[in-house]
């Protein structure tokens, strides 16, 4: 049977992951974070001490990109290697500083890209054992939902459904403050006000890169969460689904 999928973009805290995961519980299907991938790259290259901004090292990034195994053994982990959890570390404001060089370099995106398709498929190569991502305890879903930046454009133009929400900045702003206070993640000197700028930077980075740029697909249904709250995001976009599938 045909897996029914579900392609979110949007800016950075436009409310994509946490709507994308109470859509995919609620309707029983699978899950996947493409910036988790992006976070993990960005994490392995700091690790190695490589600066991801380095012009120089696009190509040995790009190297590590092909040589890593991105796993999601559940809805909310991402394992590195087949070894590592990273869902935390990856989350740090030193990940997302960094994550434009590798955002930008184009071998990432193409070995990203590969295996953000085949998780869609449903089909693995051997080096990627991220089925558990899509086949929840190993059940077989009825579609799935990936949220990014590129996923309607790029990644899966075909899907059955693509969705672009956006919200004020000044709300995505508090949103992401309230949600770093409510995890106790809260760093040293943010506010408000900071993470407004540090959102509207990335933003203009994402919009602005040659590849793969964070744009609305002409088909993408735009929904505006400034005066939502998550459950009427959820709803409204599972009847998108209910009306097509
Ligand atoms: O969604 P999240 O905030 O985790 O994404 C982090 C960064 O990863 C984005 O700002 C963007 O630069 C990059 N990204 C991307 N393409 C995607 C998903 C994320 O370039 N599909």
């Amino acid at each position: 049977a045909r897996i029914f999928r579900v392609a979110i973009d949007g800016p950075a805290a436009s409310g994509k992951s946490t709507t994308a995961k109470l859509l995919a519980e609620k309707l029983s299907f699978g899950y996947i974070d493409s910036g988790a991938m992006y976070r993990a790259i960005t994490l392995k290259c700091l690790r190695l001490g490589i600066s991801p901004s380095d012009s120089s090292k696009a190509t040995e990034i790009g190297k590590i990109a092909q040589a890593t195994t991105i796993t999601f053994p559940n809805m909310s982990s991402v394992v590195v290697d087949k070894t590592e959890d990273v869902s935390s570390e990856i989350r740090s404001s030193t990940i997302t500083s960094n994550i434009g060089g590798v955002a930008s370099n184009k071998s990432v995106r193409e070995a990203l890209a590969e295996m953000q398709r085949a998780l869609a498929r449903g089909d693995y190569p051997e080096t990627f054992e991220g089925r558990e991502g899509i086949n929840h305890n190993g059940k077989q879903v009825k579609g799935m939902v990936m949220d990014g930046r590129d996923i309607g454009t790029v990644i899966l133009p075909d899907a059955e459904l693509k969705v672009f929400l956006i919200a004020d900045a000044q709300v995505r702003a508090q949103r992401r403050y309230d949600e770093m206070v409510q995890r106790n993640k809260l760093e040293e000197g943010e506010t408000v006000d900071k993470i407004k700028k540090e959102l509207e930077q990335r933003d203009h980075e994402d919009t602005t890169r040659a590849v793969s740029p964070l744009k609305k697909a002409d088909d993408a249904v735009e929904l505006d969460t400034s005066n939502l709250t998550i459950p009427q995001q959820v709803e409204a976009i599972e009847e998108l689904i209910r009306n097509r599938m």
